[in-house]
């Protein structure tokens, strides 16, 4: 609805009526009348139209209010919204970050095999290391002797030179005694047995070498003979005893440069028999001239294994093993008192440290070749031309090491 046309016409009837009134006949006043309620209905009309706009404007205000705080609720959720997508990309966006650094910290596939592999190894050296002390245990078990004393000393002969080596043979059952004179030499003399080697009844059994020998650390170890090659600085010849011939030969590595000890200084490889089998001492410049123990295997000459002893071997006049412990014998270089000083345990079961220094029976003079016999429980000495034999005492290797002195 148009006010602006309603209006006019309104006036212009109100004009055209008072100006028709004047002359007023009946026909005349009927048309004003007519026209009066026709102006009046259309003022109703008029009246009721504003109401209406009025209303419609109020609804129209009210919806565009509503319409304008549910645009502005509706953009408070479009923010929120967009807020919540912008977190929710952000968060996505770290999610994505962190897994691409996870991707990067988790090994590849091979890294893990490798790993795994690791593993594998460090379980298999834990299982080996279980076996290890297992067979260790059992070796203990098998030979568990241990040195407590050094007693009584026998002299049971003075015969030969002033440095030589004789020794009871250590073969199980075997009574036969070697005795090999001096420094140098291809002979050995073979006695049938320690009251044969005494009373000289019967003369030995001369064995010819196929080569010079030198020093005194020669063994015998299941009928065949071991001995330094004169002239070499670490070899070894293994010769049949029966005949004497030639059966094998081997190179000490790391040897001959230095004697095995100092007061025998012609001695470079000392050998020795015990309970666990044949072993060699030498001294190593490299180990800042401590003694090196090497377990030799009989039939290959091959090494079985090299220990390196804390034992030096200045001083040292001569060394002995008993089931798998080194005993270095100390001395001055004028001939005083032999004694232990130090050892050394293959099984890591008694220590050098915790073991007090073990004397050997007072006599003043000096040992050139020193031979422990597993059945025997006796060493057999050369000490300054005279063969002589000690006692000693043992006990197992479990019981607190509590050594006498005489
Ligand atoms: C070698 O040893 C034998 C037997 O002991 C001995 O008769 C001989 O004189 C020794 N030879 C040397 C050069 O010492
Ligand atoms: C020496 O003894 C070994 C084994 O007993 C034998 O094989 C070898 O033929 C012997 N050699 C000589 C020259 O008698």
């Amino acid at each position: 609805m148009s006010f602006g046309l309603v209006v006019p016409i309104i006036l212009l009837a109100l004009t055209w009526s008072e100006s028709v009134r004047g002359q007023s006949s009946p026909q005349e006043s009927f048309m004003v009348q007519y026209f009066e309620r026709r102006m009046t209905h259309l003022e109703e009309r008029l009246n009721q139209c504003e109401a209406n706009a009025a209303s419609m404007t109020q609804r129209f205000y009210d919806l565009t209010s509503e319409f304008r705080g549910q645009l502005s609720a509706l953009t408070a959720v479009k923010s929120e919204v967009r807020t919540q997508l912008e977190s929710m990309s952000s968060r996505v966006d770290r999610v994505e970050g962190e897994l691409e650094y996870l991707e990067n910290k988790i090994p590849a596939p091979q890294n893990i095999e490798i790993d795994e592999t690791l593993l594998e190894q460090q379980v298999m050296d834990a299982e080996l290391e279980q076996l290890k002390k297992k067979a260790k245990l059992k070796l203990n078990n098998d030979c568990s002797t241990a040195l407590s004393a050094v007693k009584s000393l026998k002299i049971v002969k003075k015969v030969g030179d002033t440095h030589g080596s004789w020794f009871h043979d250590p073969t199980p059952g075997s009574s036969k005694v070697y005795f090999l004179s001096g420094l140098r030499n291809n002979t050995v003399l073979e006695y049938a047995s320690v009251k044969s080697f005494t009373e000289g009844s019967t003369s030995p059994k001369v064995v010819k070498l196929p080569s010079h020998w030198q020093g005194t650390g020669h063994v015998v170890y299941k009928g065949f003979l071991y001995y330094h090659k004169a002239d070499t600085p670490n070899q070894i010849v293994k010769v049949r005893l029966p005949n004497g011939t030639h059966a094998d030969t081997m190179l000490l590595p790391g040897a001959g440069r230095l004697p095995a000890y100092s007061l025998n200084p012609n001695t470079y490889l000392d050998m020795a028999v015990d309970e666990l089998g044949l072993w060699i001492i030498h001294a190593d410049p490299e180990y800042a001239g401590n003694l090196v123990i090497t377990k030799l295997d009989p039939d290959s000459l091959a090494l079985e294994h090299t220990w390196d002893t804390l034992c030096r071997s200045r001083g040292a006049e001569g060394a002995f093993l008993i089931c798998g412990t080194l005993y270095v014998v100390y001395n001055t270089r004028y001939g005083g008192r032999s004694s232990v000083q130090c050892l050394y345990d293959i099984h890591d079961t008694i220590h050098s440290e915790e073991s007090p220094v073990l004397f050997f029976p007072k006599r003043y003079t000096s040992h050139t070749s020193l031979y422990y016999h597993p059945q025997d429980k006796q060493l057999y000495a050369w000490d300054d031309g005279y063969q002589t034999i000690y006692k000693v005492e043992t006990q197992r290797k479990e019981d607190q090491v509590s050594f006498g002195t005489e």
